[in-house]
């Protein structure tokens, strides 16, 4: 199969790591808007025509399947992305939810939601989650990790700062969900942060399980072709593929 995976900017590229890991598809193609990021900010028709406008590159490869690597897109523009697509879509927040309900057997337990203020806006994980009959949800727009992020800061004061800045309200979560691609970049910090008991939730490993339950996949794909481009400096993606993929 060949895939194209979607991200506002280079947090999906933890998406592919984890098809990577699990050596599902032979070809892949990523996209991102990185002339366009941070999505988390901008309001949902926005949104929804960034998302068409990347359906319509998508086009040029004639993909099986994309896979929309951003939590602030799937939230807001997975059936406007269908309607445009001739290939099936799936995006990382029905697989968090699903790999959160697999992974979290009492409903009680309390769950911290983090993501972009578009996506916490949403409510598409607590909507879900109450789905699931999940009871104890806490959600934390935490927004300043993306460009953070973006500039290859994973830990360290100003992580830490921002980390005391959102958090100072609260409770120490049983469960967080990662809701946002670039968040597992910073998942030491934040485990250390709230401890080593607090299971984290990462689309990349979430859209993995969705991926396995739903499709067979017959072949190991060891060595897969993959194509980056960005819609600005597709240099500095490619080199940060390279250091946090060996791409
Ligand atoms: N990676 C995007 C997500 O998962 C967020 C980054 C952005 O704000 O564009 O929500």
């Amino acid at each position: 199969m060949k895939v194209g995976v979607f991200d506002s900017g280079i947090g999906g590229l933890t998406v592919v790591k984890s098809l990577l890991q699990h050596q599902l598809f032979e070809d892949i193609i990523y996209f991102g808007d990185t002339a366009r990021v941070p999505y988390g900010i901008k309001d949902k028709n926005t949104i929804i025509r960034y998302a068409i406008e990347a359906v319509e590159f998508f086009k040029n490869f004639e993909l099986d399947l994309i896979i929309v690597a951003c939590n602030t897109v799937s939230a807001y523009a997975l059936d406007e992305m269908r309607e445009n697509s001739t290939c099936p879509i799936i995006g990382v927040v029905e697989a968090g939810v699903k790999a959160a309900s697999n992974a979290i057997k009492d409903k009680n337990t309390n769950i911290l939601i983090l993501g972009t203020k578009a996506t916490i806006n949403s409510k598409a994980y607590e909507i879900g989650l109450v789905e699931k009959e999940f009871t104890n949800l806490q959600a934390k727009a935490t927004g300043l990790f993306v460009p953070l992020v973006e500039e290859e800061i994973y830990d360290g004061a100003i992580l830490q700062e921002s980390f005391k800045h959102y958090f100072k309200d609260i409770k120490t979560p049983h469960a967080i969900i990662l809701g946002c691609t670039h968040f597992p970049l910073i998942s030491d910090a934040l485990q250390n942060y709230f401890g080593k008991d607090t299971v984290l939730i990462h689309s990349g490993d979430a859209i993995v399980e969705q991926l396995e339950s739903e499709f067979t996949f017959n072949k190991k794909y060891t060595n897969p072709n993959i194509k980056f481009f960005a819609s600005e400096n597709p240099e500095a993606l490619r080199s940060v593929a390279k250091k946090w993929l060996n791409k």
